[in-house]
Formats: structure tokens, C-alpha cells, sequence
């Protein structure tokens, strides 16, 4: 169960924040009103959230997902792999650092976005990306073997993030798309195969046995509720605009 979730609200700058989708600028109200509501569903999962400031340095720092890796006992600050996104840490490390002791930090020249990874129990799979290098994974696996936590990498050439195209959701599913259906490391999960149509949709996110999906795939809603959770559906375009999903928008533990 989690208790917590950090977010940052989006600043004027988000306008400029990096992109490959091609779906055109990101509105800054709309996207206020869509950050508005992901707090709002947050908090109806049980979550005491934290709302941090915007930074109009970073157009991206409202993805918060990507600087940090947290577990019951420990956080990880990341060092992200666009330059535009390394500052983002200063200001995360120190809203850690009141929940977590001890905060543990990546060093160059290792990089890692914790879009990458994904938590299952005591176990994190690594996706090794144009953002998350060998040294980045190699030193998460050191911090997390010494507090009794391990992972394990599995290299991608689709997407973003790892997560872009896969979330778990507890009790052993997985929603799955893409390059990622076919690998070996994910065979022992129950998998929901989201069709490359969909592919947004396997950003969703398990909370306390409620299930975050963007809007707009009806059947991924139904195939996660088929599952016996319940599905909150949360309009996120101006996030998707900047090749950014649900998950990346709060850090939840
Ligand atoms: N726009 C999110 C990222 O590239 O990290």
C-alpha cells in the first residue's frame, strides 16, 4: 500500500520541454486543470500528496517520476540522462530527505530516469535506455542490494522509458505492449497485451488496488477492471504532448 505521493505542478516553461511525439505544444492551462485532477485521484486512493512548486527552469520537472527510485527505507536520487533535466534532483533530493533516510544518490558518469524502472516487491527491472546507462543501472543495483532490495536489466529500443510500455498492478499482472510482450524476463507475469493502437495505455497505475489509465482506451479500462480493480480514468494529453504518462507524474510510496 502506499501513503504518499510528491508531485510538481507544471510551469509556463513546459512549453519547451522535450518531445519526440509530434502532437503539437502542450497547453499550460489545460495542463494545470489535468494536474489538478491527478492530484484530486491521488488523494482519493488514500495518498497524502505533496505539491511542489513549479521551476520554469525545467519545462519538464513536473515529471518527478524520472529523479527518484523510493521504497519503504530508502530513496535513490537519479541523474537523469537529458542535461536539460539534471538540476531537477537539487530540489527533490532535499523534499526526500524529509521522508527518507538514507537518500542515496547516482554519480556520474552514470544516468538513470526512473521511468525506467519498475517495482515489483522487493524486486526493481531495469530498462537500460537512451536515458538509463549500464554504470546507471549498476549503481542502483548496488544501492538497492544494500538494503536488502535487487533488480535486474532488460534493454529497450522502444519508447521513452521502460514504463512507457509497461506497468505492474500488483497480484502479479502486468499491462504490456510492444517490444516488450515478447521478452523472456516478463514471462512469469499474468500479462494484459495492449495493442500498439493503445500503446499510451500501458502507462497506467496501480494504487491501493485502484488503477490510474489515461482516457481514451476504453479497452484497456475494461480488460484492468476485468482484473477486479477499479479503474479511475484521467485525461493526461498535454503530458502525452511531451511523451509523458501518468506514472511519471508523481513519485508514490
Ligand atoms: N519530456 C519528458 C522527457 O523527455 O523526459
Amino acid at each position: 500500500m502506499f501513503n504518499q505521493a510528491i508531485v510538481r505542478r507544471p510551469g509556463k516553461s513546459l512549453v519547451n520541454g522535450i518531445t519526440t511525439a509530434g502532437l503539437g505544444q502542450p497547453d499550460y492551462q489545460q495542463a494545470l486543470d489535468q494536474h489538478d485532477a491527478y492530484i484530486d485521484a491521488l488523494q482519493s486512493c488514500g495518498l497524502t500528496v505533496t505539491v511542489m512548486h513549479a521551476d520554469e527552469h525545467y519545462p519538464d520537472g513536473m515529471f518527478v517520476e524520472d529523479t527518484a527510485l523510493v521504497m519503504p527505507g530508502l530513496a535513490i536520487v537519479t541523474r537523469p540522462g537529458a542535461d536539460s533535466r539534471r538540476g531537477e534532483t537539487v530540489s527533490i533530493k532535499k523534499q526526500l530527505a524529509q521522508f527518507f533516510d538514507p537518500v542515496e544518490i547516482i554519480e556520474a558518469p552514470a544516468t538513470v530516469d526512473a521511468g525506467d524502472i519498475m517495482m515489483v516487491g522487493r524486486h526493481f527491472y531495469i530498462g537500460l535506455s537512451e536515458r538509463t546507462n549500464e554504470a546507471g543501472a549498476g549503481q542502483i543495483i548496488q544501492h538497492l542490494n544494500k538494503h536488502g532490495y535487487h533488480g535486474s536489466t532488460i534493454s529497450i529500443r522502444e519508447g521513452l522509458h521502460f514504463k512507457s510500455s509497461i506497468s505492474y498492478l500488483e497480484n502479479n499482472h502486468i499491462v504490456v505492449t510492444g517490444e516488450l510482450v515478447d521478452k523472456p524476463q516478463l514471462a512469469e507475469f499474468n500479462s494484459v497485451v495492449i495493442d500498439s493502437a493503445d500503446a499510451c495505455s500501458a502507462n497506467s497505475v496501480w494504487i491501493n488496488n485502484r488503477v490510474l489509465v489515461p482516457a481514451g482506451f476504453a479497452t484497456t479500462s475494461q480488460a484492468i477492471a476485468a482484473l477486479g480493480y477499479e479503474v479511475i480514468e484521467l485525461d493526461v494529453s498535454e503530458f502525452q504532448k511531451l511523451d509523458g504518462g501518468l506514472s511519471c507524474l508523481s513519485l508514490r510510496f
